[in-house]
């Protein structure tokens, strides 16, 4: 929450399954787009919260699966879980809140009596959410008979129906809306308030979000859940501030930020080559997502091999420079380009796919800056994740206007097995 020392230009807060992430696209093309953009245009200035159902256990799982990334605030359990930063630290005070009227054994007492509910995994209950699957056409008549039997036992509850066929009780506090008015009310109070806000979602959980008063917000429509869609129709159908995206899941969220004039909308990944236009104002971060990218593709192929490609990295590189291997092999940069040279292709017809996480830039003299980051790479079934410093200068007698100084990277997770420098 406190990355940033002054509002958030845009907070994002997204759902994940089916809204950023699409389990129907195995290539998760959207999504990488998406990281592209957020990383080169936003992660400086903005903020990105997940507000999701799954619960921190298989949250955790969705984060090995698919290339997302680390996002400022988590809210897990639709809403009744709130942590911040990249260690998720989990935020107390709100879990006190939801205390209210709420007992957990009630419920599992008085939904015991209904046999149409079929209790979830034990992973997604959680202290302020009992969770079950429902067939849709009982759900309506349970949740209404519920919640008379929860308020007869002196509890106030909220009752969601997602994706045809889940179904939380939480306490009346919680829910995905409530913790993102939570969070509003907190960044005001120490003012910050975000300049704007984007909501996104598919289904019934995420409803709330669009209720939310001051927020711009994008249905994914053209693969929303029948129970959002419905509850658009009754209460948001006037609404200039929430559309419904023809745009699948991440690139429904692209193109909300374009819609409303949010911001930068054009994702590195959509140019088809290292753009040779300079920037008005030098942007570290979209420079180093669009050498990445570069290196993505020559590896795949996708970009024409030609001596005048590499002659511009070697212009862009400083020559004498260092590139720190994360083996601790140390080359200059020269050859670093040499042996990116040699290995074109090498990555064809591949899924070997380069993404960058964490971007965080410091301006360390007038023509200096420090940027830092998780370099992803994914090539078959491993994951490799890098982090990486990079000193460049934004000297202007150099015909791109910055260069690269000095390179240095490090293996985390634990995959630092590998001995020898792969290009
Ligand atoms: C996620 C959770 C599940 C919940 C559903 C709808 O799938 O894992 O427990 O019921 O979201 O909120
Ligand atoms: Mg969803």
């Amino acid at each position: 929450m406190y990355r940033l020392n002054s509002s958030a230009q845009l907070m994002i807060v997204s759902d994940l399954d089916y809204t950023m992430v699409d389990h129907d696209d195995p290539e998760n093309l959207a999504l990488l787009k998406f990281n592209a953009l957020w990383e080169a245009y936003y992660r400086h200035d903005s903020l990105l919260v997940f507000s999701t159902g799954r619960s921190p256990t298989i949250y955790k799982q969705l984060r090995k699966e698919k290339p997302i990334l680390t996002p400022d605030i988590t809210v897990l359990s639709v809403g009744t879980e709130i942590m911040y930063g990249e260690s998720m630290v989990q935020d107390h005070e709100w879990e006190q809140y939801l205390d209210k009227k709420w007992n957990r054994n009630i419920v599992t007492e008085e939904t015991a009596k209904f046999p149409e509910l079929t209790l979830q995994p034990e992973t997604e209950q959680r202290p302020h959410k009992v969770s079950f699957y429902v067939e849709k056409v009982q759900a309506s008549k349970i949740m209404k008979a519920l919640t008379e039997c929860l308020e007869k036992r002196g509890l106030d509850v909220k009752i969601t129906y997602s994706g045809s066929i889940a179904l939380d009780v939480l306490p009346k506090g919680a829910g995905k809306g409530q913790a993102l008015s939570y969070l509003l009310k907190k960044f005001q109070y120490y003012g910050k308030p975000p300049a704007n806000t984007l909501v996104c979602g598919d289904s019934g959980n995420d409803a709330e979000l669009f209720s939310v008063p001051d927020v711009y917000g994008v249905m994914q429509v053209s693969n929303a859940q029948e129970e959002l869609l419905q509850w658009h129709a009754e209460n948001a159908g006037s609404n200039p501030n929430i559309i419904r995206a023809s745009e699948r899941c991440a690139a429904g969220i692209v193109q909300a930020i374009g819609n409303f004039g949010l911001g930068p909308n054009i994702s590195p990944r959509d140019i088809s080559d290292l753009p040779a236009s300079k920037e008005q104002t030098f942007n570290p971060g979209l420079e180093v997502v669009k050498f990445y990218l570069f290196y993505e593709r020559w590896k795949r192929a996708e970009v024409q091999k030609s001596e005048l490609s590499l002659q511009k990295l070697r212009s862009v590189f400083y020559p004498p420079g260092i590139f720190i291997h994360p083996s601790g092999f140390e080359q200059h940069l020269n050859q670093y380009i040499d042996g990116l040279g040699a290995s074109y292709g090498n990555k064809q017809g591949t899924n070997f796919r380069v993404w960058l996480d964490r971007v965080s830039l410091a301006q360390i003299g007038v023509d200096a800056w420090l940027v830092k980051f998780d370099k992803w790479e994914l090539s078959g079934d491993t994951r490799e994740r890098c982090l990486t410093t990079v000193l460049l200068s934004s000297k202007v007698e150099v015909p791109d206007g910055f260069r690269w100084m000095h390179v240095h990277q490090t293996w985390l997770d634990g995959s630092g097995k590998r001995e020898q420098i792969s290009e």
